[in-house]
């Protein structure tokens, strides 16, 4: 059967990486995470003290870069690897999420992410979740879908998910850091978030994940029965 790409957009934490990995499941798609690419990226700058100022910093940054997927058995997820570490916990920590949309906005740092991007999907078979998959990565992704929720859902949900990380974060600062990221993703000069034209608006505040991805999945069947 043809092989198709799935483009999952949309805000933070409304959902996007539970419903495309199971999506991928289903469809025994390859499912790339587009924003761990930036947070690794972040990690790097932290680590490095790059200054989001200096060009020449940035393009030697971004030299040293090599950030990779691998599958781990065990979990059953691919993990993200930072020159050759595991970075996949790392990069999901607070003091990652409250730089990465300013690293996210340097457009030497998106135009790497988005050719690596490009090249992981060349065959198609893939589920992208991020924020401009549908409108710069995969302009012609045959499925596109736009998620959001209403921000007190999508703070309650990140909370549950740091807790299973054993990171215990007030509402308060999770609301202020998704807002934050919102605004400055959406409002970026290069390739910011915004629902593509031909995307599909799924608004997950009181859906359940099987609802999310039954969505998702009957936009694949009917894009595939065209073909
Ligand atoms: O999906 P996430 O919340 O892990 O993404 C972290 C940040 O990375 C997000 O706030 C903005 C940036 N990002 C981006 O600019 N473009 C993407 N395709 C994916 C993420």
């Amino acid at each position: 059967m043809k092989k198709i790409v799935i483009a999952l957009d949309g805000y933070s934490s409304c959902g996007k990486s539970t419903t495309a990995k199971l999506v991928a499941a289903d469809l025994g798609y390859a499912y790339i995470d587009t924003g761990a690419m930036y947070r690794a990226v972040t990690l790097y700058f932290l680590e490095h003290h790059v200054s989001l100022t200096n060009p020449r910093e940035i393009r030697e940054a971004l030299d040293s870069i090599d950030v990779e997927f691998h599958y781990n058995p065990k979990k059953k997820r691919n993990e993200v690897y930072l020159n050759g570490l595991n970075v996949e916990d790392e990069i999901r920590k607070m003091y990652v999420s409250n730089q990465v949309s300013e690293v996210s906005v340097i457009p030497e740092v998106r135009r790497a992410m988005v050719a690596q991007q490009q090249k992981m999907g060349k065959k198609r078979g893939v589920v992208m979740d991020g924020r401009d998959i549908g409108t710069a990565v995969f302009p012609d992704a045959e499925v596109k879908v736009f998620m959001t929720a209403d921000v007190e859902t999508r703070t309650k949900r990140r909370q549950v998910e740091l807790l299973e990380k054993k990171q215990l974060v007030n509402l308060d600062e999770i609301r202020d850091n998704l807002l934050k990221r919102d605004l400055i993703d959406s409002t970026r000069a290069e390739s910011p978030l915004r629902q593509a034209e031909d995307a599909h608006l799924l608004d997950t505040t009181h859906m359940t994940i099987d609802e999310q991805v039954d969505f998702v999945l009957e936009r694949v069947t009917s894009q595939l029965l065209k073909n």
